[in-house]
C-alpha cells in the first residue's frame, strides 16, 4: 500500500513538472548556470518598456488620437490578430484589448508585438499571460508602421480622442 501511494505522487510529480513547467525548469537551471551573462546586468531589463528597439522617447505619444492612422489599424488588426483577440476585456485565445493601453506602455506593446519571443522568454507580464492563455503568440510579421497603426486603434479602443 505504501509503494503504491510512493509510485503514485512520483508520478504525480513528474506530470506536474512535464506539464507547462518548461518555463519554470529553465528559470531554475537559469538561477545556477545562467548568471553570466543575464545577470552581468541585473537592470539591463525594463519591464515597462520590454525588450526591442522601442522606447517612451522614440515613440513620442500624445493623448491626440490619429484617426487615420487608427483606421489602417483596424485593418490589419481584423487580418492579424482579431482571431484571438477580442477588443473587449474578454480572453479569446489571448487576453481581451480593453485597456490593453493603460496595462501596458505603448513602447512595451509595440516591442511585444513586434517581436513577442524574447519577452514571453524574460518578462514578468507576458509570462503571466502565458501561463493563462497556454499559447505563446506567434510573430505576425508587422512592419513598423503597421504595429504603430496597430497601436493606435488600440488608444482608440481605450477612448483616447
Ligand atoms: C494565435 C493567437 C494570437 C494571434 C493571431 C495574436 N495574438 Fe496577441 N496574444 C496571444 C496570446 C496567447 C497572448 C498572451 C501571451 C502569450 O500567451 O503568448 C497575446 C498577448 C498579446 C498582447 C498583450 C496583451 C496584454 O494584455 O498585455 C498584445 C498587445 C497582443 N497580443 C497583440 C496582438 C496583435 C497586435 C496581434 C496581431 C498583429 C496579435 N496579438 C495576434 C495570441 C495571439
Amino acid at each position: 500500500m505504501k509503494t503504491l501511494t510512493v509510485i503514485a505522487s512520483l508520478v504525480l510529480v513528474s506530470f506536474i513538472s512535464s506539464c507547462g513547467g518548461e518555463e519554470k525548469s529553465k528559470s531554475e537551471t537559469g538561477t545556477q548556470e545562467e548568471p553570466k551573462s543575464m545577470v552581468a546586468d541585473p537592470e539591463a531589463y525594463d519591464p515597462k518598456r520590454g525588450e526591442g528597439k522601442y522606447t517612451a522617447e522614440s515613440l513620442a505619444l500624445t493623448d491626440k488620437l490619429d484617426e487615420a492612422q487608427a483606421k489602417v489599424g483596424e485593418e490589419v488588426s481584423n487580418v492579424k490578430c482579431t482571431s484571438c483577440h477580442k477588443m473587449s476585456d474578454e480572453k479569446l485565445v489571448g487576453p481581451g484589448w480593453k485597456d490593453v493601453t493603460k496595462r501596458r506602455t505603448g513602447e512595451w506593446i509595440m516591442n511585444f508585438i513586434t517581436n513577442p519571443d524574447p519577452m514571453l522568454d524574460k518578462d514578468p507580464e507576458a509570462q503571466a499571460m502565458l501561463e493563462l492563455c497556454l499559447v505563446r503568440m506567434p510573430n505576425q510579421s508587422l512592419t513598423d508602421s503597421d504595429a504603430r497603426a496597430i497601436l493606435e486603434y488600440m488608444r482608440k479602443n481605450d477612448g483616447v480622442k
